[in-house]
């Protein structure tokens, strides 16, 4: 019997309509375009309406996934999401109401949390459902209304993060040449609180307590996860090129998670990477965590740069904390 291996076959995206700008940040904290833009690289982000849920940008992000590939709803036999801002904190799980949204019945379903890593993570779950032979057609979203955790008043993450979702079809192949290079996923728990939701949890269960110190909303200790971001990914990235024998110039797209345009120059410059090898969302969607890189593989493939067969690096880092990074071809038509 030949080997099967998992392919990345199509993607999708969707983003809210409504921006918000470093502009309209000026006048809610004490910020200034300036700031923002020197030290982050963002200039605006999309905020989902009050009635737009994980669920809803995460279903329209796998529609387009779902038609790019030519699968048939009826094929698809595993729906996971990541996310960290589900519809729901506990149940049911936004896979199921994704699922639900699409039509799509009677097939396994659920989430992951990975934070931003979350995406990455997602696609070691398919290759592992995949190559093993238990699923054929595993459709994977990163889908994040982040602004449902955000305290608008907080100038240090208020500035960072977007909502929007990415989804992508992950299909079984015996073709080697579409099959997934390498991926690395890792963590390491005792730096959890860099990046933190204190509530709701059985932590800190809601109370009127939660509500006065604002436990709900997440907490991050910037700069020291800056510093760690970019330790991590050059290293994860060095490994996973070194691993495989592959010279960073033979990379034509390195997509890594859009959290602050420092920390990609600094991991893209340690690599030798040219401008031309990366690719930049940050600038106009911010941080959107587990939908970052889904996005960004949307982005590069509706422009037309990405082309069948084209190689992709990724590379991500995230709340936990978790990082992952892969090495994988692209697999689909292209646009
Ligand atoms: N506007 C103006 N001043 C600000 C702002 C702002 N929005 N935010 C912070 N400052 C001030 C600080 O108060 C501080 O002032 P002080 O020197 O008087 O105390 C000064 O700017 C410097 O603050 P730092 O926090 O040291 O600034 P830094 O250069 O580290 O930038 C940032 C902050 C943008 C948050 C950066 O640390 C960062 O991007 N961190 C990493 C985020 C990340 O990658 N997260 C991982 C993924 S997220 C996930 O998993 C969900």
């Amino acid at each position: 019997m030949s080997q099967i291996y998992a392919s990345f076959k199509s993607i999708g995206a969707y983003v809210p309509e409504k921006v918000l700008s470093n502009a309209d940040l000026e006048k809610m904290v004490d910020t200034t375009d300036e700031w923002i833009v020197k030290r982050t690289g963002i200039s605006e982000r999309r905020i989902a309406a009050e009635d737009e849920y994980t669920s809803d940008m995460a279903a329209k992000a796998c529609e387009l996934a779902i038609e790019r590939s030519g699968v048939a709803k009826e094929d698809i036999d595993l729906v996971v999401c990541a996310t960290v801002t589900p519809d729901y904190f506990n149940m049911p799980s936004t896979a199921c109401l994704i699922s639900d949204k699409l039509g799509i019945r009677d097939v396994q379903a659920f989430d992951i949390s990975a934070a931003c890593s979350g995406f990455v993570y997602l696609l070691s779950v398919a290759k592992a459902f995949v190559e093993s032979g238990m699923k054929k057609n595993v459709l994977v979203v990163g889908a994040e209304k982040f602004s449902s955790i955000v305290d608008y008043t907080d100038r240090g993450t208020c500035i960072l993060f977007g909502d929007g979702a990415g989804a992508a079809m992950i299909c079984a192949t015996t073709n080697k040449e579409e099959a997934f290079v390498d991926l690395h996923a890792s963590a390491d728990g005792s730096y959890a609180d860099f990046l933190v939701t204190p509530a709701p949890g059985c932590v800190n269960p809601v109370s009127q307590r939660v509500i006065d110190e604002g436990l709900q909303y997440v907490q991050m200790k910037g700069n020291e996860t800056f510093k760690l971001a970019v330790k991590t990914l050059t290293k994860d990235v060095k490994e996973i090129l070194e691993k495989n024998e592959i010279n960073s110039d033979d990379i034509p797209h390195f997509i890594p998670h859009q959290a602050n345009y420092r920390i990609i120059k600094a991991v893209g410059d340690s690599l030798k990477m040219k401008e031309e090898q990366v690719v930049l969302t940050v600038g106009k969607y911010g941080n959107t965590s587990a939908a970052s890189i889904p996005m960004a593989i949307n982005d590069i493939w509706e422009s037309g740069r990405l082309k069948e067969g084209e190689l992709m690096l990724l590379d991500t880092f995230g709340g936990g904390l978790t990082w992952a990074s892969a090495l994988l071809p692209f697999a689909g038509k292209s646009k």
